[in-house]
């Protein structure tokens, strides 16, 4: 790195639920625990809301991580939403791994609300796995018009119709 180089500072969006993570987040601002200054957090009803390509384009937008952090496990306020996050971000962790990205780029962590040095923690910690990486091919794509697609890409099972026409 020269001189003028800034240091990589990862691009992380949190995906959270209202009722735990995103309470975790602002006891830990309020209580004045550090975490990444570039996280940016989403509030969600529950994390049961997330789905599969949307965590795909998330990264297709170009971010180098994505945290999902729902309620601890039984505790989710519509019983399961959280153990369908957590599926659907295993299975988008595999597809991120089939093209060629890091699956550690794509976490979930589950908290209580009163769970805010945790949240700071684990958010430091996907920020230091995420340095380590470095940046996302698929963000360094939107300058440099080069690296990996997601929607080029059918997903696995998905099925691939070439009509040899272009449609
Ligand atoms: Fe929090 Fe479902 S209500 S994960």
């Amino acid at each position: 790195m020269t001189a003028t180089e800034t240091p990589f500072e990862p691009r992380i969006v949190a995906f959270c639920c209202r009722h735990c993570a995103y309470a975790a987040a602002d006891l830990a601002g309020t209580s004045r625990l550090a975490y990444p200054p570039a996280l940016k957090i989403v509030e969600l009803p529950c994390t049961g809301r997330v789905d599969v390509l949307e965590l795909l384009r998330t990264f297709e937008d170009g971010v180098d991580g994505l945290l999902v952090a729902g309620c601890l496990p039984g505790r989710c306020h519509y019983l399961a939403g959280n153990l369908h996050a957590r599926q659907r971000v295993d299975y988008a962790r595999r597809w991120l791994e089939d093209i060629g990205l890091e699956g550690e780029r794509l976490r979930m962590i589950n908290l209580s609300a009163a769970m805010g040095a945790q949240f700071a923690e684990l958010a430091t910690e996907m920020a230091e796995t995420i340095k380590d990486l470095g940046p996302s091919p698929l963000g360094t794509r939107q300058t440099a018009g080069q690296g990996l697609s997601i929607g080029s890409t059918p997903l696995p099972g998905e099925a691939v119709h070439d009509h040899g026409d272009g449609r």
